[in-house]
């Protein structure tokens, strides 16, 4: 039995880390075996290139050389971690993955979707998420939680969060579109609710596809 392949998507601030914490506490207490990983990141190699991606000023990479660097990581955490668990019947719960350069260099930075998803399709050697949960926030008032964040925790990450409003108005429209596109694999969950609701309604979809 292979596993499950479940993407945890959204703009800055929406909450992801804390939804897949009480996620995976919620499918351990099913007795569903699970990893959790991030994007940029989850493998030693990814995660070096995941400093080089977040850290830094704003002009660090351009569009293509950003995505490259993050086809490289994807490449690598599917090779190393993805499919492997996948094989060995666990689920993976991976923070952001290919909607993530959809959203984000596409529809936000410009760079041709239809490129994105070619890289993509030549990497992946066919895997597809199952199901992807998408925390929408306003990225107001997001980029304002996430800001808040990083200054809190002496985060460096915060190349991205520096990015006009403008840019991150783009990825929310460009995530939402992708969700009313893909009705069948989005679960888009209001992530400015209280969280024990946001995982009470993933936990119901679940149940209504009968994963649990
Ligand atoms: P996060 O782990 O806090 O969400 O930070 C990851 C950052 O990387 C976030 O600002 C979004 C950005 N990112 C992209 O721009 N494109 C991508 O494909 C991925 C996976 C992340």
């Amino acid at each position: 039995m292979t596993g499950r392949f479940v993407t945890i998507e959204g703009g800055e601030g929406g909450g992801k880390s804390t939804f897949i914490l009480g996620l995976g506490l919620a499918l351990s207490q099913k007795g569903i075996q699970f990893q959790a990983t991030r994007e940029p990141g989850g493998t030693p190699g990814a995660e070096e290139i995941r400093s080089l991606l977040l850290k830094g000023s704003v002009k660090r990479w351009d569009r293509m050389s950003e995505t490259l660097l993050l086809f490289a990581a994807r490449r690598d955490l599917i090779v190393n971690f993805i499919r492997p668990a996948l094989k060995q019947g666990q689920w993976v719960l991976c923070d952001r993955f290919v909607d993530s350069t959809i959203a984000y260099q596409g529809g936000g930075g410009g760079l041709d979707v239809g490129f994105i998803k070619n890289l993509y399709d030549v990497i992946s050697e066919g895997l597809k998420p199952d199901l992807t949960f998408l925390l929408d926030i306003d990225p107001a008032l997001g980029l304002a939680r996430a800001t808040h964040r990083l200054a809190t925790t002496q985060n460096e990450e915060g190349r991205f969060e520096q990015m006009p409003l403008s840019f991150h108005q783009k990825i929310r429209q460009s995530f939402l579109d992708m969700a009313h596109e893909n009705p069948d694999r989005y679960c888009l969950i209001d992530a400015t609710l209280p969280p024990q609701d946001i995982l009470q309604l993933a936990m119901e979809h679940l149940e209504k596809k009968g994963w649990l």
